[in-house]
């Protein structure tokens, strides 16, 4: 960036490094646009399905009429914790494993300035969830891109094995994944953990759409493979699986002497959550009830999507987890992803978004649409109308 800050500073003199390096999306121009129109917004993870339980909405007013209106626990509300800690796979201590965060976006914050220093690698495989770089850049990391095998976005053992090195400091995982909607096997996994053992690098595990997995699957996380635990950090939101994006909640998983490290960097972030949200969050029973299956839901609008999808002539291998399709749309176009998402929305009223900021060299992206299928009924129906009219 050059030139001068409103104030008259010039930038390079005020501003840090790591701060010009950051990219800004890109899209604001085209979501302003979207909303000018009042087109389909397909484009976000912003759920409208599931819709928000009720029950957490009623506790949240009832904790701030009760007061529950200044600081926590930094940590996070104990009894929170408690619940995030029995809604895991595998037992985790709610007083030294886990801390809520602000969103998963502060908890992918903090591990990173927690575990890498300015110069270090940081592995990251490609495509991948776009704040990973920014996140990255921040903690003055390099990233090392390893890309999956489309049209599964399987790992391919030689090129992860090659992106390790002496310079490595961790690895930056999502399951199931923003943008292609796929779960890493146990065996891939596995091949993680064995290439962290060798070289004493931390994995950090973005696995904020833990709770929406399909067809019979179980989320399989980082922390159930025990060896390792020592190297691993969980990333988790409750954004996604209980429509609470705008609360702002999620949380950090770890071993106790790394949740010390990584509550001391949080301590200087944020110092905490929302305390009635947080209660809001707790005193409602979602995250301890059964009751509560969003991905039953949700499973329906991802075959509904990709029915769409399908009939329109996009390819798309089928989701196994969170919210996101990756189409790609080579057989109906010539042009590339960021002017066939143009002529969408100009000729259907439909936002979705390009696949060119999933991956490091944004040509590799050229042939993918990104689209959100986590959208209330009323919303697919109208995508229908536009999309195959
Ligand atoms: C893979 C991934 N990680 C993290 C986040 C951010 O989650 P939160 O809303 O909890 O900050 C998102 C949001 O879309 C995401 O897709």
């Amino acid at each position: 960036m050059t030139g001068t800050l409103a104030e008259g500073m010039p930038v390079r003199s005020s501003s840090s490094h790591r701060a010009r390096n950051l990219l800004g999306s890109g899209l604001t121009e085209l979501f302003l646009l979207a909303r000018a129109r009042g087109a389909i917004d397909l484009a976000v993870g912003t759920p409208s399905c599931p819709q928000t339980p009720g029950a957490m909405i009623a506790a949240a007013a009832a904790a701030l009429h009760a007061g529950r209106n200044q600081y926590e626990d930094p940590w996070g509300e104990a009894d929170l914790r408690r619940q995030i800690a029995l809604s895991l796979n595998t037992p985790a201590d709610p007083a030294t494993e886990i801390t809520v965060t602000v969103g998963a976006t502060e908890a992918l914050c903090v591990a990173l300035l927690a575990t890498v220093d300015p110069g270090d690698e940081v592995i990251v495989l490609e495509p991948f969830y776009e704040n990973f770089l920014g996140a990255i850049t921040l903690a003055g990391g390099l990233p090392r891109f390893v890309p999956l095998t489309p049209p599964d976005w399987r790992l391919d053992s030689r090129a992860l094995t090659a992106a390790f090195g002496p310079r490595t400091r961790a690895i930056v995982l999502n399951t199931p994944s923003n943008p292609t909607g796929r779960t890493l096997s146990f065996e891939e996994l596995n091949e993680i953990a064995e290439a962290c053992e060798r070289w004493g690098v931390t994995v950090i595990s973005d696995e904020v759409y833990a709770g929406l997995v399909f067809d019979g699957r179980v989320h399989l996380s980082i922390a159930d493979i025990p060896r390792m635990r020592p190297y691993g950090i969980v990333v988790g939101s409750l954004s996604k699986s209980l429509a609470i994006s705008g609360w702002r909640l999620g949380f950090l998983r770890a071993g106790p002497r790394r949740t010390q490290l990584l509550r001391r960097v949080h301590e200087v972030t944020t110092n905490g959550a929302a305390a009635p949200l947080q209660y809001g969050a707790s005193q409602a029973g979602v995250l301890r009830g059964d009751w509560w299956d969003p991905a039953s839901e949700l499973v329906r609008c991802r075959d509904r999507m990709q029915r769409t999808l399908r009939a329109m002539g996009l390819q798309c291998s089928t989701p196994d987890g969170g919210c996101f399709l990756l189409a790609g749309i080579s057989a109906v176009t010539g042009a590339g992803a960021p002017e066939y998402v143009r002529q969408l929305l100009d000729e259907r009223a439909v936002l979705v978004v390009p696949g060119t900021g999933f991956f490091a060299d944004p040509a590799r992206g050229r042939a993918y649409i990104r689209v959100a299928f986590n959208r209330a009924p009323d919303v697919l129906d109208a995508a229908d109308r536009n999309l195959l009219a």
